[in-house]
């Protein structure tokens, strides 16, 4: 939740601050894997998105792995997964597309659904974790 809350603000400074094509290349940077000042917050953006997303589907497959895991969370998890890998593509056509307007807006939009998902993908862990608690009580 953190992790992907200090990614949409980190997206939403890059909007604002016009840095948006500072980085014009995907996935890397013109300078490879480390970072150069120029890019530093567009670079910080995309290895943000990839540890939020690699975090997702983690969460995923283990609430199919898990035998007890609620329904719900199946659900909620499955759906985020669709958000992360939908938001990730839309993040490079962003680039690609020269910042299109619309196309900013659809990766804001979609930010929003991933994260409503991981709220209650996360919400629901904590409620199924209290009940199995009090029932051990
Ligand atoms: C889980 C993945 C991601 C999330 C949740 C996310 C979220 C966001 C958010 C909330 C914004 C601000 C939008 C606005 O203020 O209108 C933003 C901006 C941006 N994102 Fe992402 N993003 C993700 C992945 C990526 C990736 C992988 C890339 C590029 C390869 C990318 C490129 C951009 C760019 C270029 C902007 C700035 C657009 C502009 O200057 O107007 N994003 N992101």
């Amino acid at each position: 939740m953190i992790i992907l809350y200090s990614l949409m603000f980190l997206g939403g400074y890059i909007s604002a601050a016009g840095l948006g094509l500072t980085c014009p290349e995907w996935p890397l940077c013109p300078n490879g894997i480390m970072p150069d000042d120029e890019y530093f917050i567009e670079w910080t953006h995309r290895l943000v998105a990839a540890t939020t997303g690699t975090l997702v589907i983690a969460t995923m497959v283990a609430s199919w792995i898990n035998k007890n895991s609620d329904k719900k969370i199946k659900i909620t998890s499955s759906l985020a997964t669709i958000f992360v890998i939908t938001q990730i593509t839309l993040g490079a056509l962003v680039i690609d597309l020269k910042l299109h307007a619309v196309l900013v807006a659809i990766h804001l939009g979609v930010g929003i659904l991933l994260f409503s998902m991981v709220l209650l993908t996360t919400l629901f862990a904590f409620r199924i974790a209290k009940i199995s608690l009090q029932s051990r009580i």
